[in-house]
């Protein structure tokens, strides 16, 4: 398998983007298939933190980074970010960065209806990032988007816009909002189109003649399965399919391009936003995993929620998403606990479940199961090897792979890029 898909396995922010920087020196091309910058995948290289999120994490080794027509893209939030990229050292430039001309775009107005819609839903408000994600899908499979390629043909847009502020102006005087201002909204995209256009062109043919040539492709996703709009916690999900088969779609490639499943699996839990949890931590435990693990929101800086490790969701995710092995991150964190708990199973109104139930209000009302473990004296942080790791952090880590069904294939022990163990090859297997 000569290309790698890498996908969140929890509710995001497993380490996508230390794991996918680790494996973008290997790869020829790294490629982001979904969500847009909502995500927020932070990469350390010694003195340098990089955080990017929409930039795919390939961009800081100058690997070929290319962003598929599965993004929703805010170009006003890629130019901030190409801008603070390019202050911190790092080459962009239309060799080493290309954008599809498909992707559709996210506008001022996706990010007023996000924003309006949280406001208005008070405490049963999802907790999104407030980027305008989810209303830019909908008009994107609504037929109402403005995309890349529109860019270039401006004065062409009239029809277009019409349906779009149609459905817009309607919403958003549900809201008591003024419509939609055409001519500043026209002025601002015939501001920013030569920037975007630029990195422009059909990304299908040019990752169909790499792969076509041997090229090793790394497919960098968002978000993390349990966020997925079908497989997630529904309602509390993001707007885009998060689960493997998407980079695909995302990408203009076919299913047998995209090889080994990497699932990106944290050593506990957390999740920011609203929705359920079944693991959460609201007591001291959970304080001291968010204060170890620095769990704050990249994207929001929102405290991260924190709960021990849930072998049931990470099983359910590693099945849908054919994950072929995991890279269990953060295992540092839990240096130090005398005790160490794993969910096994839940309890919902006296029945034992192996699974995690659809509907939202059985989803809520789930009792974890534990099993618990001896912690581990002495450190995982910074190891680089196997034999560095406790004999009780291995007897967690195989306990993890026997509960998930999956096998594990690298191990992260600190933000730091080279702080990485490797059990299987996920390049070469
Ligand atoms: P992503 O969205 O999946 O890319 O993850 P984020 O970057 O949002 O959050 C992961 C955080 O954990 C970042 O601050 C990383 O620098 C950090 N991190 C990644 N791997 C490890 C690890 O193995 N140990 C520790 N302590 N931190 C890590
Ligand atoms: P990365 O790629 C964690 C969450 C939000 C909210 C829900 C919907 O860094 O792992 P949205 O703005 O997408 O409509 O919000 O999804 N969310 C994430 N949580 N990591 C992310 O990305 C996330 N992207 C969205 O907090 O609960
Ligand atoms: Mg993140």
């Amino acid at each position: 398998m000569a290309s790698v898909t890498v996908i969140g396995a929890q509710w995001g922010d497993e380490g996508k983007g230390k794991i996918v920087d680790w494996l973008a020196s290997r790869a020829d091309a790294v490629v982001r298939f979904q969500g847009g910058h909502n995500a927020g995948h932070t990469l350390v290289v010694g003195e340098q933190v990089y955080k990017l999120s929409l930039l795919p994490s390939g961009i800081v080794t100058g690997t070929l980074s290319i962003i598929g027509n599965g993004v929703v893209l805010d170009p006003w939030a890629l130019k901030a970010e190409f801008d603070k990229l390019t202050g911190q050292g790092v080459t962009i430039n239309a060799d080493n960065f290309a954008i599809a001309d498909n992707c559709p775009l996210i506008l001022p107005l996706h990010r007023d209806l996000d924003g309006l819609r949280e406001q208005a839903a008070g405490s049963g408000k999802i907790g999104t990032t407030g980027r305008g994600i989810g209303p830019a899908y909908e008009d994107k499979v609504g037929r109402r988007a403005i995309r890349v390629c529109d860019l270039a043909h401006l004065d062409a847009l009239d029809s277009q816009l019409d349906r779009l502020c149609a459905h817009h102006d309607a919403l958003r005087a549900g809201f008591g909002q003024p419509p939609v201002d055409r001519a500043a909204l026209l002025a601002d995209l015939a501001e920013i189109a030569p920037f975007v256009l630029q990195f422009a062109q059909p990304v299908w043919k040019r990752l169909n003649k790499v792969r076509k040539a041997g090229a090793r492709i790394l497919f960098e996703g968002a978000q993390g399965v349990l966020l997925d709009v079908d497989h997630g916690t529904y309602p509390f999900v993001t707007s885009s399919n998060t689960v493997s088969g998407t980079a695909a779609s995302g990408s203009g490639l076919g299913p047998n391009a995209t090889g080994f499943v990497l699932g990106i699996v944290k050593a506990y839990t957390t999740r920011v936003g609203s929705g359920p949890f079944p693991t959460e931590l609201e007591d001291e435990t959970g304080q001291r995993l968010g204060e170890r693990g620095h769990e704050f929101g990249t994207v929001t800086g929102r405290k991260r929620r924190c709960g021990w490790f849930d072998a049931v969701l990470v099983r359910q995710s590693c099945a849908i998403s054919g994950v072929t092995g995991i890279a269990l991150t953060k295992l540092d964190v839990l240096d130090g606990f005398d005790k160490v708990k794993i969910c096994t199973g839940y309890r919902l109104r006296g029945k034992v479940l192996d699974y995690f139930p659809s509907h939202a209000a059985d989803q809520a009302a789930v009792e974890p199961i534990y099993e618990e473990m001896d912690g581990w004296q002495g450190t995982t942080a910074g190891a680089r090897s196997w034999a560095d790791l406790p004999a009780q952090a291995i007897k967690y880590i195989q306990r993890v792979q026997e509960l998930i069904e999956t096998p594990v294939a690298l191990v992260s022990t600190s933000p730091e890029r080279e702080d990485t163990i490797l059990v299987r090859d996920p390049f070469v297997d």
